[in-house]
């Protein structure tokens, strides 16, 4: 048969689902199919995404889930594994970052950006891939950053994570390729969520940076959907260990 985008019948779980890009993505998945499960720690967000699917015709599971937390982590695979019997896909997308120099930056501040963007990661994709495992494959998904290959000023504990995040990408690729896991990274440019909300709300800020993007202007959350889409459809059944950046052509300056 035809490979194509349709991920009926598959089950995903998207970290960070409530807003910004992950809520996207989730609402992306569930439009081509997939049945959702949505991890964050803000129930009402959860909810409401929630919400939003079933509208649409869909099906969804809110988990609240604060992912610095191990045991929050592996309850939110049993309680997906309970309610729908498998995991397909997983999308790592939630993180957390600070604006400040290395000069200025705390030891727990560091550590708080690694816990999240790095060590929840690879605690929950080790608990998904053993249940991929048991079902002889599945697709991980890792949001990185444009930020993971440019050094970009007062980001330093963030591209920092994110390039172990690439890097962590690849040796899952590598380690899990055999049981039939593929594992790549959507790294976006800079994206009109809460996230980068300090640039795009002030427009002198906002009228800088754009005019440094090849494209002229930030990416919208949904501009992300597609290339996640298409590395967890079986159009990308032999692509594992890879990033692809959806940034407007900002790698290339
Ligand atoms: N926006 C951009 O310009 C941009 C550019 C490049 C890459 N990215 C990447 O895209 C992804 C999504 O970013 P975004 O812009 O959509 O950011 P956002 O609006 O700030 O959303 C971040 C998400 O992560 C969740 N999260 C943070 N800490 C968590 C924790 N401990 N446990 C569970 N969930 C947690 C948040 O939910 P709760 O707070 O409810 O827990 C939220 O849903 C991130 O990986 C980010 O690095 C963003």
């Amino acid at each position: 048969m035809e490979a194509t985008f349709d991920l009926t019948g598959k089950v995903a779980i998207v970290t960070g689902g409530g807003r910004g890009i992950g809520r996207a993505i989730a609402l992306g998945l569930a439009g081509a199919g997939a049945t959702v499960v949505i991890a964050g720690r803000t129930a009402e967000q959860l909810n409401a995404v929630t919400k939003e699917i079933a509208a649409l015709g869909g099906q969804a599971l809110p988990v609240v889930t604060d992912l610095t937390v191990s045991d929050q982590i592996e309850r939110l695979v049993e309680e997906t594994v309970k309610k729908f019997d498998r995991i397909d896909i997983l999308v790592n997308n939630a993180a957390r970052s600070f604006l400040r120099s290395l000069l200025e930056l705390r030891e727990d501040g560091w550590d708080k950006v690694f816990d999240t963007n790095v060590k929840a990661a690879w605690l929950l994709s080790r608990s998904v891939a053993r249940v991929m495992i048991e079902q002889k494959g599945g697709r991980i998904i890792n949001i990185t950053t444009v930020g993971a290959e440019k050094a970009e000023l007062g980001m330093a504990a963030y591209g920092c994570s994110k390039a172990a995040l690439k890097m962590l990408t690849r040796c899952m690729a590598r380690e899990w390729a055999p049981f039939g896991i593929l594992v790549n990274a959507v790294g976006p440019g800079l994206t009109r969520t809460d996230f980068s909300k300090p640039i795009w709300s002030n427009p002198d800020i906002a009228k800088h940076v754009e005019s440094l993007l090849p494209m002229g202007r930030l990416a919208e959350p949904e501009e992300i959907v597609g290339s996640v889409l298409f590395l967890a459809s079986d159009l990308a059944n032999y692509i594992t260990g890879h990033s692809i950046y959806v940034d407007g052509g900002s790698l290339t300056t």
